[in-house]
């Protein structure tokens, strides 16, 4: 019998980079998934194919090793998800010993997109290889280990992906604690992809060196947007999404003083809010990866998206999903 495990990938409403210092961070799953199937296998080792993105990105096959050493892999240059498979398997093989397995991780979004696809693929790995060894695995217990495979593969992570994914919905998260919120009914997002890969350790860590080189002014900026996430939460819960689109533009103002939008992702901000969106920003750890534009209107964000794809990139229509890992 095998595994069948869908996780949702998740956006960053507002609070990115300051929720690595602490400061809150307001989040959501989206209805965009990564699929993870696992079957028993015979041998010693784990066999992994991935296929993330559209066809242009290929597929990779791996062979991990119990301990989590990659043996073999098709394509380097496409493996970076790889990190978290073999990680997560390492991880799983030191806590409850999984027999070796074919497993299969599909998702539509591409890789390294800010969208939290590493969370995601770590989650389904976990949770499928914990549902063939008949280990109970508790949620809380689930993110855990996602977050330790995070911080064993990028370093420096926050709780925020590890725990949306794992509980899904719209949720405020303050280090490891979490409260979900009330999200407007007619909230809707155009997720657009701007063609670069984004690198949450590499972002990370400019934005530490940039706080070491501009002192209290980048201090300044993080307290700011610890500030706005707790309006933007204001915001939501009253379901005012003027407003929130309001406060989503001036975080965009604010992680560009951060130096993590690029002239594509500023591209696309303003094409969105041109198009009618009621905000728009970076979302997640940028230098490449996704923007937001928020929309009360279903139509107005189609449009919208249509007219990102035009400019050559990739828009999603998506909103707010209450679902986090299922098996
Ligand atoms: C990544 O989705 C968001 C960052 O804030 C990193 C983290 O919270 O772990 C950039």
């Amino acid at each position: 019998m095998g595994a069948h495990v869908r996780v949702p990938l998740k956006v960053i409403l507002s609070g990115e980079h300051a929720a690595v210092y602490g400061h809150p961070a307001i989040s959501a799953a989206v209805e965009l998934y990564v699929e993870v199937e696992a079957e028993e296998s015979d041998g010693d080792a784990f066999s992994v194919r991935t296929e993330l993105g559209e066809q242009a990105l290929g597929e990779v096959r791996a062979t991990v090793t119990p301990s989590g050493d990659v043996r073999r892999v098709s394509s380097p240059g496409l493996g970076r998800e790889l990190s978290y498979v073999a990680s997560a398997i390492g991880l799983c093989t030191e806590e409850f010993s999984p027999p070796p397995a074919e497993v299969r991780i599909r998702g539509e979004a591409p890789p390294a997109s800010g969208l939290g696809t590493s969370a995601a693929v770590s989650a389904g790995v976990i949770a499928a290889l914990a549902s063939l060894s008949g280990e109970e695995l508790s949620r809380d217990r689930l993110r855990e280990l996602v977050r330790r495979v995070e911080l064993d593969v990028q370093g420096r992570a926050s709780w925020v992906d590890p725990t949306t994914v794992t509980y899904g919905g719209v949720l405020s998260i303050t280090g490891r604690e979490f409260r979900r919120l009330d999200c407007p009914e007619d909230l809707v997002l155009v997720i657009a992809y701007s063609g670069r890969p984004s690198r949450t350790g590499e972002m990370v860590d400019r934005v530490a060196e940039l706080l070491d080189s501009v002192g209290s002014v980048g201090e300044r900026v993080m307290e700011a947007i610890g500030d706005l996430v707790l309006k933007v939460e204001g915001a939501l819960e009253s379901g005012d999404l003027r407003r929130l689109g309001e406060l989503l533009d001036v975080n965009h103002g604010l992680l560009s003083a951060l130096g993590v939008s690029t002239r594509e992702l500023d591209e696309i901000v303003h094409a969105l809010r041109r198009a009618g969106a009621l905000g728009a920003k970076v979302t997640g750890a940028g230098g490449g990866g996704c923007a937001i534009g928020l929309f009360d209107d279903e139509s107005r964000a189609e449009t919208a998206a249509a007219l990102i794809d035009a400019m050559g990139y990739r828009a999603y229509v998506t909103r707010p999903s209450p679902h986090g890992v299922r098996t």
